[in-house]
């Protein structure tokens, strides 16, 4: 087996004008994830010596997104040929191989790329590997000119292809992989007589075809291979990331009685026997420990979850919710920038922000922690073992000692000691017979009132 570097140019400098966005089209993102940092992401666990981006003038938050590595500025969108040219500042020393990969094609997997690397190993192996596919539909993709003999000919754009060259069953994913010692040279002779007026990437094929050199064709699923243009084909790409991402995280044991109803982010991490209900969202950001249960409806984002802990229904969890072991989060609990400690509890209808409720402590339904003054946040620290009574407003910065006791609906704005009873209500007053009194009187203004 011949052993030669591989390298990767990214192409992402087009204009993406059908996303009809002020965002880069590789910057929209897919399961929490930029479109481009899922190819980088991909081409990197290929042991991938070398990568190149290529972007268009202006793209700095790409170029920001791709760091550490390489990009090379294309000026002028004339095409993917032009595109893969602009990179040769970064790339042509490189020799190895090359893969040309697409920016807006984001779920290509490393089993079909080395598919790639395997068809061109061998003495005499083809100099220029092109990654095709079979679409169900009626579709827009450069078709795939193959020989009787399955050697690829040369590629043809669907807006320039005659009709019988449209009905070729193999289309081109955009993803090739090239002999680097001669990409260049190729690169260079592509010209731009064609429907668009653009250089085609895809004419470098008929150029080694020309110079003598074999071509040949890797077939991979179409659900890998689907370029995003638009926001309909980006919403298609998030449905096939979803169906891996959940099918990911039930083999390795959560249980989803309706998976189709989970989103999930690449980077949600679940321990083991964890349960999630239907209709709860993972932003990005998020930790589940094991045996975790996480009832339906519920909303997270930049959340950890340690083990044995019970959310939910419709529970919330913003930046910074440190939910520990065996804590119960119920419905309508908003909780953020806070630790809720082992064993800690709030059932229902809470806001706990930049807060700590120490391990065991009950936080009753109605409890809000008041953490913003209009200019600053302030801290709510609540000890181990305290109960807060329903309906309690607590004016950060505030403390509540350990055991204490808050009574229901109090406004709690000094320190409470541990141990002690916090109450803030004004007393009760009881008037004995009053009600019925009342009754009385207006049924008897009412009764006047028919007679009339
Ligand atoms: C391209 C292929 C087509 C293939 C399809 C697969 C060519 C000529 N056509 O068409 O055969 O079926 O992908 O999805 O290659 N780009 C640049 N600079 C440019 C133009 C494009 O960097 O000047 C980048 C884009 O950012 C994008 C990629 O190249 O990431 C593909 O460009 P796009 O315009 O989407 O090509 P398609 O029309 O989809
Ligand atoms: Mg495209």
């Amino acid at each position: 087996m011949v052993e030669r570097a591989l390298g990767a140019i990214i192409l992402a400098a087009g204009k993406g004008t059908r996303m009809k966005s002020d965002l880069p089209k590789v910057l929209h993102a897919l399961g929490g994830k930029p479109m481009i940092r899922h190819v980088t992401d991909t081409v990197s666990g290929l042991s991938v010596e070398r990568v190149c981006v290529v972007v268009a003038p202006g793209m700095e938050r790409v170029a920001v997104a791709v760091a550490p590595h390489r990009t090379a500025i294309q000026a002028g969108a004339l095409g993917t040929g032009h595109a893969a040219l602009s990179a040769a500042v970064e790339m042509e020393d490189f020799g190895g191989d090359i893969f040309i990969l697409f920016g807006d094609t984001p779920l290509i997997t490393p089993e079909t790329m080395r598919a790639l690397v395997a068809a061109r190993q061998g003495e005499d192996g083809p100099a220029v590997v092109v990654l095709g596919m079979r679409p169900a539909g009626p579709n827009a993709y450069g078709r795939l000119i193959q020989a009787p003999d399955g050697a690829l000919e040369r590629i043809v754009e669907a807006k320039d292809a005659t009709p019988e060259e449209l009905s070729a069953p193999v289309c081109n994913s955009g993803v090739m992989l090239v002999d680097g010692s001669r990409l260049f040279h190729w690169l260079r002779r592509i010209g731009n007589d064609n429907a668009k007026g653009e250089y085609y990437l895809t004419d470098l094929v008929a150029l080694a075809r020309a110079d003598g050199c074999a071509c040949a064709v890797v077939e991979g699923a179409e659900g890998e291979l689907l370029g995003v243009n638009s926001r309909a084909e980006l919403a298609a790409a998030e449905a096939v990331l979803q169906r891996r991402l959940r099918e990911a995280a039930m083999a390795e044991g959560v249980t989803m009685p309706m998976p189709e109803t989970v989103y999930l982010c690449c980077d949600t991490r679940f321990g083991r026997d964890v349960f999630v209900g239907p209709h709860t969202v993972f932003g990005p950001d998020v930790t589940v420990g094991n045996r975790v249960e996480i009832k339906g409806f519920c909303h997270f984002e930049g959340a950890t979850i340690a083990d044995g802990a019970i959310l939910g229904p419709y529970a919330r969890l913003r930046p910074g919710a440190d939910i520990r072991s065996d804590a119960h989060i119920g419905n309508f609990v908003e909780v953020k920038k806070a630790i809720i400690e082992e064993g800690a509890k709030a059932n229902h209808l809470a806001y706990i922000g930049d807060a700590r409720v120490g391990a065991g402590a009950n936080i009753g339904a109605g409890t809000i922690t008041c953490n913003y003054d209009g200019f600053d946040k302030h801290v709510t620290d609540i000890g181990a073992g305290a109960f807060i009574g329903s309906n309690t407003a607590l004016v950060a910065p505030v403390t509540v000692g350990a055991g204490a006791l808050v009574a229901a609906g109090s406004t709690v704005s000094q320190d409470v000691p541990a141990d002690a009873l916090a109450i803030e209500r004004a007393p009760q007053e009881q008037r004995e017979g009053w009600a019925k009194r009342f009754r009385e009187r207006k049924e008897r203004a009412k009764a006047g009132r028919a007679a009339e």
